[in-house]
């Protein structure tokens, strides 16, 4: 099945209102008519007006890095999907590996995400992946299963439609040590089979999957050119127009 590709950027806790501006003009002519990719920018909560504002009427989404489960409520700091809707943001990202290792998200507190995402229609990038620990103890495959569950509970396949993963093998963020395209595309393999077992395999061959890990303009095209890579989250090298362009272009 042909599952057109995302090519996302998270920039993390990086740049100002002007600089997030200058981000958006120098890049949306360099991917001006790019449809073979969709395209998405995840900037911090404080940029959004501006970049939804600079990337209006383009081909470019725009999404938040998180969101909270409630849709109201004395949650300081957080930020609702009612608020996220109501500013024109598309898409948010779930579960961040920074967001499960600094700020204690659980599997359990990614489904409460999930569930609440799909309520209200927003497109939800559940982002998931292993510690160097567990992987180099062999537990890779238990570890994205266990999180595939933890975050799918209780979502029906009619649901699941919108949903995005995410693969983020957290020793590859930042580190410029990337998956070979050969063990992404195992892992997503794995999380793949996990879906088809949880959702059935209509949704498993549909769902996107994505990686992310110090993909940079020299690796895309081996990492996204693997059958089952759907496409990238790109932390560094999204910060500038011509890296992340690159990237889009692979
Ligand atoms: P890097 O591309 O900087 O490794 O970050 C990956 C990431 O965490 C994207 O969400």
């Amino acid at each position: 099945m042909a599952r057109t590709a995302l090519i996302a950027a998270n920039w993390k806790m990086y740049k100002t209102p002007a600089e997030a501006k200058a981000f958006v003009e120098a890049f949306l002519p360099l991917v001006a008519g790019h449809t073979r990719d969709e395209i998405a920018l995840f900037p911090s909560p404080v940029l959004l007006p501006t970049v939804i504002a600079s990337a209006a009427g383009s081909n470019v989404a725009v999404g938040c890095q998180n969101m909270h489960f409630a849709e109201e409520g004395a949650y300081t700091g957080e930020t609702s999907v009612g608020q996220l809707l109501a500013i024109g943001a598309t898409h948010t990202l779930i579960g961040h590996s920074e967001r499960r290792q600094y700020f204690a998200e659980t599997d359990e507190i990614v489904n409460k995400k999930l569930h609440t995402a799909l309520k209200h229609n927003i497109i939800p990038i559940v982002c998931i992946g292993e510690v160097l620990a567990e992987r180099e103890s062999g537990q890779t495959e238990s570890v994205l299963k266990t999180q595939v569950t933890g975050a799918f509970a209780g979502i029906t396949a009619e649901a699941a439609a919108p949903i995005v993963i995410a693969y983020e093998p957290v020793w590859a963020i930042g580190t410029g040590k990337t998956a070979t395209p050969e063990m992404a595309a195992d892992a997503h393999k794995i999380i793949r089979a996990e879906v088809a077992n949880l959702l059935g395999s209509d949704v498993a061959a549909a769902i996107r999957i994505l990686y992310g890990g110090s993909v940079k303009p020299d690796n895309a095209t081996a990492l996204i050119g693997q059958e089952e890579i759907d496409g990238a989250l790109v932390g560094g090298a999204s910060l500038k127009p011509d890296s992340f362009t690159a990237i889009v272009k692979y």
